[in-house]
């Protein structure tokens, strides 16, 4: 069915009432189980990707943990100019201010990965998110639709195909690859492991923007899910800390991820939890919208080429060691995960 704008949403609802669709059940609802921001901060762990860089093995230790333990950390020296960053999260700001008409130029299709519009909606009775995206597949450059890379506002894109985007796309990637040489060295593997088997890597871009809500406590910004990436770069706004990680498995509660300046935030996905049989996790996580503020985020997904076949690998699993997950063809992963709504880990079950 026909899905609501969340923007225009929010601009037309004058009274505090949000329709019954964005409404989560108790448990879900995001005050539910949110342990306390100023212990989260000193726990999420902070990585110095230039110390990583110069072999510094207390940063690989505190790397290997911070996969282990949280699947999520943040990176600051990371090699992504700021100006760059700061380039990307204008256009894309741009993009979402445009009028709905000319955004609607974009139009995500149901079921839809690519272009404007909310994902992963495939029933009339699901719950929805406080959010509007604009997605986009970067890399090969088969994965692009030209047709949805806006031609408005300027700095967003021209014939030229995005210089904003390419360029994001292109220091962001390079940001992936070292990483992947890190977690590789991280698990005692060759540096060149992980890149190695990726072949011609996958890279999206999804850009989500929450408006300010005018109940926060009953709706989500973003439903509980894992990526399905391998790894996951997010540039987030400081203005509110809408992005919440879910810590033990659960056990833990959500803990929101602080926004630290210049940082960008780095999430293991489920094709590293799987390489890895399930030492590295891909940890759920969501978003939630705020009274006040609106917030935006830039995420990039990076993943094996469609054709790789993923499966624990041999050098992971120690003798005796249960398999916990199956070999699978990633592209088949990645048709299962775009059809499917946002679940939490269930996803990754295709895998089991
Ligand atoms: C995401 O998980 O894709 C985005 C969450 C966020 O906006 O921080
Ligand atoms: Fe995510």
């Amino acid at each position: 069915g026909q899905v609501d704008d969340v923007q225009e949403l929010q601009r037309r609802l004058c009274s505090a009432t949000v329709p019954e669709r964005y409404i989560r059940d108790g448990d879900d609802r995001p005050d539910h189980a949110v342990v306390d921001d100023e212990r989260a901060q000193e726990r999420i762990p902070v990585i110095d990707v230039g110390e990583l860089q110069r072999g510094g093995e207390d940063e690989l230790d505190k790397l290997r943990l911070a996969c282990e333990q949280w699947g999520f950390f943040q990176v600051v020296n990371h090699g992504v100019e700021e100006e760059t960053m700061e380039e990307m999260e204008k256009a894309a700001r741009e993009f979402f201010m445009l009028p709905l008409e000319e955004k609607e130029k974009y139009p995500m299709e149901p079921g839809g990965i690519q272009g404007y519009g909310h994902a992963f909606v495939f029933s009339d009775d699901q719950k929805l998110d406080w959010c509007n995206m604009l997605a986009l597949g970067v890399e090969p450059a088969f994965i692009r639709r030209p047709n949805l890379w806006p031609t408005t506002p300027a700095n967003f894109s021209d014939l030229k195909c995005s210089e904003t985007l390419e360029k994001y796309s292109v220091e962001i990637r390079e940001l992936c690859v070292r990483l992947l040489e890190h977690i590789a060295a991280a698990l005692g593997l060759a540096p060149a492991r992980l890149n190695g088997m990726f072949g011609e890597a996958v890279q999206a871009v999804r850009m989500n923007f929450y408006p300010p809500c005018p109940r926060p406590e009953l709706v989500l910004g973003l439903s509980p899910h894992s990526d399905g990436s391998a790894v996951t770069v997010l540039q987030q706004d400081a203005a509110f800390a809408g992005l919440q990680v879910l810590r033990g498995g659960g056990g833990g509660g959500w803990v929101a991820v602080q926004p630290v300046p210049g940082a960008l935030v780095v999430n293991v996905g489920d094709t590293l939890e799987v390489l890895t049989n399930g030492r590295y996790k891909s940890v759920e996580h969501r978003a939630v919208a705020s009274g006040e503020h609106e917030r935006m985020s830039v995420v990039t997904f990076y993943a094996p080429a469609y054709d790789v076949e993923l499966g624990p690998l041999p050098e992971l699993v120690a003798d005796g060691e249960p398999h916990r997950y199956r070999t699978y063809n990633h592209g088949e992963y990645s048709r299962h995960y775009v059809t499917s709504r946002l679940q939490g880990k269930k996803t990754l079950e295709f895998a089991k």
